[in-house]
This record gives C-alpha cells, structure tokens and sequence, in this order.
C-alpha cells in the first residue's frame, strides 16, 4: 500500500486526481493549500507527493523548500499550467523528483506515479542528499515549453546544485552557451568566475597557452608570463566552448586537470593546482570523433559525466511562438517601444521552416522582419526569402519524412550512378540526400565523401553549409 498526498487549491482539479488515482493498492489524502499539506504530512506520512505551483497562500515552491526540509526523503511532484524555465529550474534545485504542465494526460500521469511510487519504496534505502536550499532570481532568458526543453530545464537544475563536469552537446545556434551561463548562475559557485573559451576561434598552438598560460621563453614570441584561463578563475566555472576541436596535446592537459585538478604552465615545470568546474559544449558528433581517434576515448568518459543533448529547433516547433513573442518583446524593449505584433500566419510559415541554424537563425530572421516591417505588425513578405518563399527542404525527421524516405532511397540510385558518372546533374533535394549519403558511407570523411561524389571539397562543404547537412547528421 502506497500513500499519496494531492495539493491543489482547486476542489476539481482535486477531485479528478483521486479518480484517476482510486485504487486499492493507493491510499489517498489531500490538502488544499500548501500550510494545509505541512499539517497533514507529519500524520499521514505520504509516500508520494503531487502538489500543484500557484496556489493560494503559500506557493508550491515554497512549499516544496518546507517539505524537503523536514522529509528529504518524500518525493514531490509539481504540476503547473505555466511553465516557466524558471519554475522548473527551481524546482529541480529544490530537490522536486519531477514536473509536469497541466493539462495532462491520465494515462501518463498513472504511469509516472507508479514508476515515482516504486522510486518511493527504492528511496526507503538509500541517502538522499540535502538540496541547496538558496532562490535565485536570475533571469535566464531560456524560452521554451516543449517537452524536450522541459527535460533540459530539469537537468540544469539538477547539473546545477553538482559540481559534476558537463557536457552540452546539440546543433549551432540550439542555445548550449545559454544553458551553460544557466547551470553558471544556478550552482554554488555563482559570484566566482566563469569564463569562457571559444577552443575553435583560438589558434591551435595559442589554446594550449590561453587556457593554460606560459612561462616567459616558453616559445619564440612569448616575451613574459602568462596566467592562463584555468588560473583565472580558480574556484570558478570554465566553459570550454567547441571542445571537437583540440589538439591531442591540450586534450591530454585538460583530461589531467579534470583528473587530479594540476597543470603546468607551457614551458614550465611547476605543478600548479586549481579548482575548476568545467561546463564543455561542442556541435560536433564527438562520439564519432573518438571512434575515428580524434578525439581521446579518456576525455570524452571524463566530459561526459553528465549529458545535455539540446533539441534542434524543428524538433520543437510548439516554442516557436514563444520565442518569436520573446524576440520581440525584447526587441521592442531595445527600442525602448512597444513590441510589434506578429500575423498569425506568419508564425506558421515560422513552424514550417526547417530552422539549419535553429534559435540563432530563428532571432536574426525576427531582428530582420522588426525593421523591414512598415507598420506595427510583422508580414510574411518582411521574413527573409529563404524562409517565406521556398517550399521547406525535405528533412528526415518530421513532416517531409515521407519525401525524404522517397528522396533517401532515389539518392542511393544517383549515388551508386554517381560513381560512374561524376558530373551528373541532380536537383537540390536529391542532391542534399546524396550528400547525406555520401557523408555516412565514408563516416563523415569530408574528403572521402568528396571524391565519392566527383566534388571537390570546397565544394562538398558548401553544400554542407547550404543544406545544413553536417548538423543533421551530428543529431543522430
Ligand atoms: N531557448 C532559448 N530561448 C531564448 N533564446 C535562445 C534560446 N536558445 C538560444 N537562444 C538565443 O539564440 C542565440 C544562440 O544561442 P547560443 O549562442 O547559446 O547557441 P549555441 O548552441 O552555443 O550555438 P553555437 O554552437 O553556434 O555556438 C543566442 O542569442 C541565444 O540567446
Ligand atoms: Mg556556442
């Protein structure tokens, strides 16, 4: 027999709660409001709670904090009809063992109950930790209300109150750089530093010496000391941007300060000891880059404590109103004016939209829309071309899946004629399959794939560029 407590401040959001859950097996309690519950739990002694956000009173989150407090052990489940990044960041920190919007699903709601109700009785024998009992109002700027995002909040939340190194993964422009400053902000090391380094804009003989710092002599040029990045901010968080794309010699130098928290100098031969926490992000397939020893087996297992697989944007397209409404918003804000209004319309060309270069690509195309708008309302004819012309590109993933299948199976025709004749002429969705193609029969071998297909290079990564092919593939 299991106990469950529902707190919600609405009689009939109680009430069908205890239809869904009647059960013999399940004996119920509920409160409605959050000072009600605090009364009720020490009696009852719930084994699981599910307690509603805004209530009446005091608040679920506030609720939460006191419930914890004195039953670290008693697992809480959130329900919300307004999800906000912040509230389920919140309440991951708060220890909350899960959240769910509101309206939800009976069928769902059963089985997540049952599966929490198990993780209840596993609880009874193991020590939970105590949460990091702080708030913190920082306005994170993160949109979304998606599922998948809704997972990556959690996560933040959870990375957050760890010193755990993480790692973000997900295609240019999802908003990994924005998920990493989140886990920054929310984690005890909140006002030491952070900084960040962007390991593909470096030059690679110049990394080794920014994240690491020199000794005066340590090579031509370098006519006096440098403290590196990981000195800097001792104590503090480092993000190591673009991680794919390091030389093995400074990924053998940051896999031992991952380790044993030393380093020396280029040049020099002190040992020196920080503590650092380290956020890394990469667009880059990493795990094919290990298969291919590029990238260090050891270093990777290190980075990859904790994962956070950001979502492309067209994974997600029920954010994309929000986002739109929070770029302009902001924009207007900017302006310091009121936001101009979006048709309609124009958001569902917006949902159509493959998005190659996801959230970044999707705030330019609202930037370019807010001053090619004439009145106060955005049109279709002020959104880039790319975006309002074209029939959106077949992706394998999503609406066009049947296309693309269609168009996968006749690019593996082209591609085996392509061998024999390298200068066929083949039109833009077939030709993007057949870059996919030739990409996966080579293992993302750019040169390989280019001789494949009779292109040179330059040529094959501009199609890359132009279909936004090497971010597709790096999702899979
Ligand atoms: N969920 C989101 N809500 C609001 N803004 C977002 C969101 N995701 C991304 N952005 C915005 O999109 C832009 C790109 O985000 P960011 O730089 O974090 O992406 P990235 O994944 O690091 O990209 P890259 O791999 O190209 O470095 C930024 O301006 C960021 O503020
Ligand atoms: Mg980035």
């Amino acid at each position: 027999m299991s106990k469950l407590l529902l707190i919600d401040d609405q009689e009939d959001v109680r009430y069908s709660l205890q239809r869904i859950f009647d059960s013999p097996d399940v004996e119920l309690a509920s409160a409605a409001s959050g000072e009600e519950a605090l009364k009720i739990i020490p009696r009852f002694k719930p084994d699981l709670v599910l307690m509603d956000v805004r209530m009446g009173g005091i608040n679920g989150l506030e609720t939460l904090r006191k419930i914890r407090a004195g039953n670290p052990r008693l697992l809480v489940i959130l329900m919300t009809a307004y999800g906000t990044t912040q509230t389920a960041i919140e309440a991951m920190k708060l220890g909350a063992y899960d959240y769910l919007l509101k309206p939800f699903d009976p069928v769902k709601i059963k089985e997540l109950i049952a599966n929490a109700l198990k993780a209840a009785r596993d609880m009874k024998q193991v020590v939970s930790y105590q949460p990091l009992l702080q708030s913190e109002d920082y306005e994170l700027g993160i949109v979304g209300r998606s599922e998948p995002m809704q997972q990556v909040f959690k996560l933040i939340g959870q990375v957050a109150i760890s010193d755990a190194t993480a790692l973000i993964t997900g295609e240019s422009g999802t908003g990994k750089e924005l998920i990493a400053r989140a886990i920054y902000h929310h984690s005890h090391r909140s006002a030491l530093p952070f900084l960040a380094v962007n390991c593909a804009a470096i030059p690679e003989q110049l990394l080794e010496s920014e994240l690491f710092g020199h000794e005066r002599g340590a090579f031509t040029g370098a006519t006096g000391q440098r403290i590196g990045k990981f000195e800097q901010c001792n104590r503090g968080t480092i993000f190591l941007d673009e991680i794919g794309d390091m030389t093995p010699a400074t990924q053998t130098k940051i896999l031992r300060v991952l380790q044993s928290g030393t380093f020396e100098r280029v040049g020099g031969n002190q040992p020196i000891q920080v503590d650092v926490r380290v956020i890394a992000a990469t667009n880059k397939p990493l795990e094919q880059a290990v298969a291919g020893k590029q990238f260090r087996e050891d270093l990777f297992y290190r980075l990859n404590v904790v994962r956070i697989q950001v979502p492309p944007l067209r994974d997600r397209i029920e954010d994309i109103a929000l986002l739109v409404n929070y770029f302009l918003e902001k924009i207007g804000r900017e302006h310091q004016r009121a936001p101009k209004s979006i048709a309609a319309s124009v958001v569902k060309t917006l949902e159509k939209y493959h998005w190659p270069g996801n959230v970044r690509e999707l705030e330019n195309a609202i930037r370019r829309a807010h001053v090619m708008a004439k009145g106060d309302a955005i049109l279709i004819s002020d959104l880039p071309p790319e975006i309002s012309g074209a029939a959106p590109l077949p992706s394998s993933a999503g609406a066009g899946a049947a296309a693309a299948d269609d168009a996968a199976a006749l690019a593996r025709q082209l591609f085996q004629w392509a061998r024999r004749e390298p200068k066929l002429k083949i039109i833009p969705a077939v030709e993007r399959e057949l870059v996919i193609q030739a990409l996966k029969e080579t293992n993302d071998n750019q040169v390989a794939a280019a001789k494949l297909l009779g292109i040179t290079r330059a040529t094959l990564r501009k199609r890359i560029e132009k279909f936004g092919i090497h971010r597709e593939l790096s999702v899979k």
